[in-house]
Parts: structure tokens; C-alpha cells; sequence
């Protein structure tokens, strides 16, 4: 039996519900074929799935592609928009079908913010200033009156802005010094139209552990920034080389992929001190606007579109930087699971008119209540599992308390083939009633379009306690403890 101990009494603060954000790129099907259809308009069934998840914000259009992207090409009507060629994914063409004013139906339809990257890499200060006045005038001015002549009366009012992608690599492949510079500029003429729609505006951050990117944007652009952003993907395998497969892989690979992804808090912490430490006394957010796993594609499919499956091991990786972001949200102030649909870790996959709902899926529908909830101070008693790039700990956890009182208690099962005992102390509260979920499977279990519901969340038997409740969580799972207290 294992200990876990929530306390009502500490907190970090609230839990930003932008951390249960995510990420749509014009690549691969995550567009066309995922969110929207070949045409540009909507996906009604895609749409509808992820409605029930909350979907606070959505960042596009990429990624890579947002370097190369021109936003005039994807507005107005549709014969007229040019088609150009998608060079970062696949070398396929991209006809624009899909643009400003499908992304904003799209973010209208979900009920969530949008967060734009723009071109820092191929544009112009001027293009991309344009494209904020374009979404955000609401009087009478050049970019405004285009707005308007291709259909939509009311700004969009776009509060996230992001200042260029991976400006160290696909981005422009600039010095970190360098681009604080760009950064200043393009800050500088991006425009705030109304003071009820401030703009956010989020540098270009580090990749992984580059503490050096992080110092020098903040410390050089800072004061003309509200956000340093930072990506980190979860690879067992070789970055460059065989990332490993999806679904066909060893226990070994299992630990490497779960202690690869614990590094997540260590990079958030340490980008933290450093923001701290160089901004000046000026509060800048940490954006984690890319992450997830990445595997090697599955077979038979372009390489260039990042379509993998998605297993237990996924909902794993997932609920561990879910609880970790969590329990910093003193500084991580959103964070962007990467993609949405069909590429990289994403919610849903799609097959023609088909779509499936992935273990990822679940993990975000079960974790939604902690958005915007209280975070309380969580602590479990672990036994390390496995060693050195291996270890992990048997058991992670985050809690949180809505306005309501109720609290939500997160915990996952690392354990691959040991069920886990779980007595949970409650401090500074007292439990009235319990009920808890489970997502559960072995480690490579996994949803295909022939058994859709193979993994889904199910009811997990739990007892109140004198002092909180008691629960065994299965091997490998996943669970969301719902707790009415006084
Ligand atoms: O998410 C896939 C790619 O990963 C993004 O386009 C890029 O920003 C990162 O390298």
C-alpha cells in the first residue's frame, strides 16, 4: 500500500487552463483530413469529439510551416488563393483552402482562443503586423476594411501571438542573440487594437535543455515579451535516427520513453530559474508550446506526415506532463500537446470518414476538471522502478480544488505489470463522497478503427476512509479521482 497525501492547505496557485491547450499544423492530415475537410470546411465529428474536452486554446499554423507561411495566401475566395508547396512536410502542395477565416470558424465552433505563429523566418515585420490589424481592428483601417470585404464584420480579437517557431532551426536557424533582436522588432510593431484584447506575445524559446536560448531572449527582449516559449518531444529512440515504433516495442523502451518524459520537469524548473533570474523582475510566463512523444511513422505511411499510433504508453506520457505542469503552474502559464489529429501524439485519429478516440484522448477528458482549478500541493509515496535511463517512479500524481470545493486527484500507475494500492490522506479537507475512473491496458494497448473503444476510460472501485479514500489502480493506468468535500 502506497501513501498519498494531498494537502488543501498549499498551492501553488491556479492551474492556467491554457495548459490543456493544443496544436494544429499545416502538415501531414492534422488540416485537411483531420480538423478540416479537403475543402477547408469544418469537421463536424472531429470537431464535436474534442468539444467534450475543453479545448482551451489552439496554436497554428505551425510549427515549421509557420516560418514559411504567407497568411494573404489563405484568405478571400478560394479560386483566388495561391498554391504553393509545403516544404517542410512532405513537399506536398498546400492549395489554402484552410485559413484565417476557417481557423477562427473553427476556434468559434471548439469555444477556445487562438494562438497564431506567425512569420518571423520568411516574412516581413510588416506582413505580420498586418495580420494582426487584419484580426484585431475593429475601426476603419486598410487591413481591417479587407477583413471585411472577405466576409467578417467583427474582429477576431487574437490575443496569442507567437513571435516566429524554433527561430534556432526551421525557424532561420539564427543565434539566440540574433533573433532577440528580430524578437525586439517584430514586437515592436505588432499592435494592440483595443485595450480589452491586450496582445500576449510569446518569443520563439529553446529546444529541450538549451538554458543559453532561454538567458539571451529573455534577457535582451524581455521587457518587449509577455511569454519565452520552450519544446521538448519525448523520443525513446535516436533524435535523428529510429525514433522506435509506436506501438511495437519492449519493456525497456517502455521505461526509457516514461524516464525521457520525466525530464520535462527539470526543463521546466531550470527555464524557470532562468527566466526568473535574467527578466528583470517581469512576470514572463513559460509557454511549453510544443510536446508530446514522437515516434517513427507508421509503416507504409509519408514520412514527412508524423502519423503514428497512440498506446497506453502515450496516456502515461501524457497524464506525467499533465501532473507536472500542474504542479507548476506558478510559471507555466499554457502548454500545446503536439498535434491535435493524425500527427504526433494526437487526440484523434482519422481514416477517411472515420475517426477514433485515442488513449491521449482520455487522459485530457479525464484531467479537464483541473483547468482553472486550484492546484493543491500533492505528494506520493514511490519506490523507484527499473534504473539509471530507466528509472522511474511507480506512481505520479497532481490534485487540484474547484470553486465548488470538489477537488480532483490525478494519478497514474507507471507499473507495467504490478497493480497499485493507494491510500490517500486528504489535509484540510474531509471527504463526503468519492468516485474515480480508470484508463487501463497493457502498455502497447491501443484503439485501431476496427475496435474503437479497445481502451476507454472505465469506473474504478474506490472507498471513502476516515482520512480520504483507498483504491487499487490497475497496472499501467491512469485514474481521476472526484472527491465532494467540506
Ligand atoms: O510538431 C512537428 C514539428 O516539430 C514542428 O513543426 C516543429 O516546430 C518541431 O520541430
Amino acid at each position: 500500500m502506497s501513501h498519498i497525501i494531498v494537502n488543501a492547505n498549499r498551492s501553488a496557485g491556479v492551474i492556467n487552463k491554457n495548459i490543456y491547450g493544443h496544436f494544429s499544423e499545416h502538415l501531414g492530415r492534422c488540416i485537411y483530413g483531420g480538423l478540416a475537410t479537403a475543402d477547408g470546411g469544418m469537421r463536424t465529428d472531429v470537431v464535436e469529439a474534442l468539444k467534450k474536452l475543453n479545448v482551451p486554446v489552439l496554436r497554428w499554423p505551425g510549427g515549421c510551416f509557420a516560418d514559411t507561411y504567407h497568411w494573404r495566401d489563405g484568405i478571400g475566395p478560394r479560386e483566388s488563393r495561391k498554391t504553393i508547396v509545403n516544404t517542410n512536410w512532405g513537399g506536398v502542395t498546400e492549395d489554402n483552402a484552410f485559413g484565417t477565416h476557417e481557423f477562427m470558424a473553427l476556434c468559434e465552433a471548439l469555444g477556445c482562443e487562438a494562438y497564431f505563429s506567425g512569420n518571423v523566418g520568411s516574412g516581413t515585420v510588416q506582413e505580420f503586423s498586418d495580420w494582426v490589424e487584419y484580426c484585431n481592428m475593429g475601426g476603419v483601417s486598410p487591413m481591417a476594411d479587407l477583413r471585411r470585404k472577405n466576409g467578417r464584420e467583427a474582429p477576431f480579437n487574437v490575443r496569442y501571438w507567437g513571435i516566429g517557431n524554433e527561430a534556432w532551426g526551421c525557424g532561420g536557424n539564427m543565434r539566440p542573440e540574433y533573433y532577440a533582436d528580430v524578437c525586439r522588432q517584430y514586437s515592436t510593431f505588432l499592435n494592440c487594437y483595443d485595450p480589452k484584447v491586450p496582445l500576449y506575445k510569446i518569443a520563439s524559446g529553446a529546444s529541450e535543455d538549451d538554458y543559453h536560448w532561454t538567458r539571451a531572449v529573455v534577457e535582451r527582449a524581455g521587457r518587449t515579451i509577455d511569454a519565452v516559449s520552450m519544446h521538448y518531444y519525448t523520443i525513446p529512440g535516436d533524435n535523428w535516427g529510429k525514433k522506435g515504433s509506436a506501438t511495437d516495442f519492449t519493456r525497456d523502451e517502455y521505461y526509457i520513453t516514461l524516464h525521457k518524459t520525466l525530464r520535462m520537469e527539470e526543463m521546466v524548473e531550470n527555464h524557470t530559474r532562468v527566466i526568473r533570474r535574467f527578466a528583470g523582475g517581469k512576470p514572463i510566463g513559460l509557454v511549453v508550446d510544443e510536446w508530446g512523444t514522437w515516434f517513427d511513422v507508421e509503416p507504409g505511411t509519408n514520412p514527412g506526415f508524423l502519423y503514428q499510433q497512440n498506446t497506453m504508453r502515450d496516456a502515461l506520457v501524457a497524464a506525467i506532463n499533465l501532473n507536472i505542469f500542474n504542479d507548476h503552474c506558478d510559471s507555466v502559464v499554457m502548454a500545446n500537446i503536439a498535434q491535435t489529429v493524425n500527427v504526433l501524439q494526437a487526440m484523434i485519429l482519422t481514416e477517411g470518414d472515420k475517426m477514433l478516440l485515442t488513449p491521449t484522448y482520455h487522459v485530457f477528458e479525464m484531467y479537464k476538471g483541473h483547468q482553472n482549478a486550484r492546484q493543491l500541493e500533492s505528494y506520493a509515496e514511490t519506490r523507484t522502478l527499473r534504473a539509471e535511463d530507466q528509472a522511474v517512479p511507480d506512481l505520479h500524481v497532481s490534485a487540484s480544488q474547484q470553486a465548488d470545493g470538489a477537488l480532483l486527484v490525478t494519478v497514474a500507475n507507471l507499473n507495467d505489470e504490478a497493480a497499485a494500492p493507494v491510500n490517500c490522506l486528504l489535509a484540510g479537507v474531509k471527504a463526503t463522497a468519492v468516485s474515480a475512473r480508470v484508463l487501463a491496458g497493457a502498455p502497447g494497448a491501443h484503439n485501431t478503427f476496427a475496435t474503437p473503444d479497445a481502451v476507454a476510460p472505465a469506473p474504478l472501485d474506490v472507498a471513502l476512509t476516515d482520512t480520504g479514500f483507498a483504491a487499487t489502480l490497475p497496472p499501467c493506468s491512469v485514474a481521476a479521482f472526484a472527491v465532494q468535500a467540506d
